[in-house]
């Protein structure tokens, strides 16, 4: 049931801090700081003895493997690499023996990722699925996995599921670093971040309103560029593909710096560019692109932290969402993305939940 909602996207998108919630209940080891998975299937010397690690899946759920990307580089230091998994089914690529392959897929049921999961198993890989429905075809293909315990997500535009993948991967993340060389007090410390996830998704929900006016200005864009670094790259893309599967309005996501190599061709004064900058490392350079935007006239809408007076001064809107650790914020600031796509749609009078040509389940090439 809709719960009181106009639509499934609406309500999915509400229920965010809760899915969070339930993908951490039960997960976290304070004792151990670590982690704790009980469907892995391997044992602890199989998963210490992985040396590389391949995140496959498609659209939304390709773009939560490259958040995983980022964490299990940084915090387990292991190689990974992301594949469309469309493309790995196909493309024989040399596999080493230490490598684990993850499936990710909200609906486990995406034909293209079951593929590749079964075609690499075939060749004597590990293979564990990332998943949200339960007993789904990915699910039982693969040696194991996490369940996200999202709850069904209706909408064809995937929301909740995309944090809760995010946030196990978050949790993975810790997991593989707790097995190598990451400390009993940076366990902690990444445990006591994750627990401030839900509470900061909730409060980035507050600027509804605000985005739904930003949403006003803007419906009528025939093109939109969503712009972000690092942890915040696949922010952008998946900002830019809600946009597109629900408002049927051309947006593109890219890495900020980026920009100058060809995108920046397409600023005008009717292009709005959404730049996701939070804080963190590369968030003087977000700044200068802004610049660059702005000394052409376009348009732009920031997602940021903090107050600062060079971003109120560039951009035309600023959505503040809440702080958080570098590392968890793709979670927080996708929300008014997800938002902005929602509402922009219902404005031109769109199929939210139900977007043309799309399903919610590719379960064909
Ligand atoms: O069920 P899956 O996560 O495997 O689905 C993968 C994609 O089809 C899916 O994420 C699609 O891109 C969504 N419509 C995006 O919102």
């Amino acid at each position: 049931t809709l719960d009181g909602f106009d639509h499934y996207m609406l309500k999915e998108i509400y229920e965010q801090p809760v899915a969070i919630r339930n993908a951490m209940r039960g997960r976290l080891d304070d004792q151990n700081a670590t982690a704790i998975f009980g469907g892995l299937n391997l044992t602890p010397q199989q998963l210490r003895s992985v040396d590389r690690i391949i995140l496959t899946g498609c659209g939304t759920s390709w773009h939560s493997a490259l958040v995983g990307e980022y964490l299990l580089e940084e915090f387990a230091r292991i190689p990974v690499e992301v594949e469309y998994a469309s493309e790995l089914r196909y493309r024989n690529p040399p596999i080493d023996p230490g490598t684990l392959v993850f499936g990710i897929t909200q609906s486990g049921e995406t034909a293209d990722t079951l593929a590749a999961l079964v075609e690499t198993k075939r060749k004597g890989h590990r293979t564990l699925a990332i998943n949200n429905v339960v007993g789904s075809s990915i699910a039982q293909a693969a040696d194991g996995g996490v369940y996200l315990h999202a709850g069904p997500e209706i909408g064809v535009a995937s929301t909740k599921a995309y944090t809760s993948q995010c946030c196990t991967l978050a949790m993975l993340a810790l997991y593989f670093g707790r097995l190598r060389h990451l400390s009993y007090e940076a366990g902690q410390t990444y445990i006591k971040n994750l627990r401030l996830l839900p509470a900061a998704v909730e409060q980035s929900l507050s600027c509804d309103v605000q985005v739904r006016q930003i949403a006003e200005k803007y419906q009528s864009a025939s093109t939109f560029l969503y712009l972000g670094r690092q942890y915040n790259f696949p922010t952008a893309l998946e900002g830019a593909l809600k946009l597109k599967e629900i408002s049927y309005i051309h947006a593109e996501g890219y890495p900020a710096a980026e920009m100058k190599h060809g995108p920046i061709a397409l600023v005008d004064t009717d292009t709005p560019s959404v730049f996701i900058v939070p804080r963190g490392t590369t968030y003087e350079k977000v700044i200068a692109n802004m610049e660059e935007v702005k000394a052409r006239g376009g348009p732009i809408i920031a997602v940021t932290c903090q107050a600062n007076p060079a971003i109120d001064d560039l951009a035309d809107d600023v959505i503040r969402v809440p702080a958080i650790p570098e590392y968890l914020q793709p979670i927080v600031s996708v929300v008014p993305l997800q938002l902005l796509a929602y509402h922009v749609a219902l404005l031109r009078g769109c199929d939210v939940d139900k977007p043309r040509n799309l399903a919610k389940s590719v379960t064909v090439e």
